[in-house]
């Protein structure tokens, strides 16, 4: 799919991000598994992630987020009448994470619902805030992307739990006088869908529950590198820009080789790339906000910014969205 703004404009005027307090390094996770810091830094650049505590859930997590991003938007929280929640990892289920949030942070007019597409969720779901917003089926989203993948890490597998970290952030999303969303590009490829996957987590194996992501990283590597650039290159392309109009450019954060390789791939400069990933590992749904947070704060994300954001994840799915910043917006 892919698509430019049809002439509505709807911006970020709301961020809110937040991360377990547990910090989990390298050295920490080479005690349970045969790993070492030097390896995953090398491999991946990872130094250290937050991992939830037991009794802490998707919703705990995002709460904090959403009541910020609600904060600096301003207007009732009862204004929102659209919750999304791009996760993996929900509370549970049903009832769905964008319902519990709705209910907990007074939202009683907002349709909510979970959306799941692996770590492109949160540009998943920008896309269809946008799209709700701008054909007027509602007036103010809260759009949340967040999870808790140490809840599905296999403690003994070292090919996935050096990768993953718990966060979450959370985007008002409304009109805006000027700038915002300029056009979205998204795809899936079930086909692949075994490289990245979580099989005892539906109807499907039942009947033997494992409840831990496995990976094919070699595989997954080869496809993020691809889909990174292409679909970056096919966004610029159908809104008649290139990468040098670009000014920041928001990678999803899964490891650094990769983001070195696709910004090189599409010949962003390294001043214009976002990376935390050294801070919070792979995040999944959290770690573009977390990255627009960081880029927005380091004041890289200014007014007159056009700021490019790649996902790519489980589903396989791929997807990119390019918003222009303006003064109306987050800061
Ligand atoms: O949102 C998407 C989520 N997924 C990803 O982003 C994953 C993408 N893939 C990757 O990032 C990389 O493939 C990894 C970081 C997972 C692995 O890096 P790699 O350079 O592709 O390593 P590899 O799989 O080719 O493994 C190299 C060696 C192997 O040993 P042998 O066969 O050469 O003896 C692995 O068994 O490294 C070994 N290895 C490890 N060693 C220490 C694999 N995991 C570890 C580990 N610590 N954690």
């Amino acid at each position: 799919m892919i698509g430019k703004a049809n002439g509505a404009r709807i911006g970020i005027t709301g961020l809110g991000v937040h991360v377990p307090a547990k910090v989990v390094t390298n050295h920490d996770l080479a005690k349970l598994v045969d790993t070492s810091h030097e390896w995953i830094v090398e491999r991946t650049g990872i130094h250290e992630r937050r991992f939830a505590e037991q009794g802490e859930a998707l919703t705990d997590i995002a709460r904090p987020a959403a009541i910020r991003a609600l904060e600096q938007a301003g207007g009732e929280p009862s204004s929102i009448d659209l919750v999304l929640c791009a996760t993996v990892t929900p509370d549970m289920m049903f009832p769905t994470s964008s319902a519990l949030l709705a209910d907990e942070l007074g939202m009683p007019d907002a349709a909510a619902f979970d959306l799941l597409a692996g770590c492109t969720g949160f540009v998943y779901a920008i896309a269809q805030a946008y799209g709700m917003l701008a054909s007027g089926l509602c007036r103010r989203a809260l759009v949340v992307g967040g999870d808790v993948l140490s809840k599905i890490l296999d403690l003994d597998d070292r090919s996935t739990l050096v990768l993953f970290g718990d966060g979450a952030g959370a985007v008002v999303m409304e009109p805006v006088e000027r700038g915002g969303f300029l056009g979205f590009e998204l795809g899936a490829d079930g086909g692949g869908g075994e490289s990245l996957w979580l099989p005892g987590s539906g109807s499907r194996h039942f009947d033997e529950p494992d409840k831990f992501v496995k990976m094919n990283g070699r595989e997954v590597y080869k496809f993020a590198t691809r889909v990174l650039v292409s679909s970056a290159e096919k966004l610029l392309d159908e809104l008649g820009l290139t990468v040098d109009d670009v000014d920041v450019y928001i990678p999803h954060q899964a490891n650094i080789r990769i983001i070195d390789h696709a910004a090189r791939k599409l010949g962003v400069p390294p001043e214009k790339v976002v990376i935390n990933v050294q801070r919070y590992g792979n995040t999944s749904s959290g770690s573009i906000p977390l990255a627009l947070a960081d880029a927005i704060a380091d004041g890289r994300v200014r007014p007159g910014a056009k700021v490019l954001m790649t996902g790519m994840g489980a589903g396989l799915t791929w997807g990119s969205s390019l918003i222009e910043w303006t003064e109306e917006m987050a800061a």
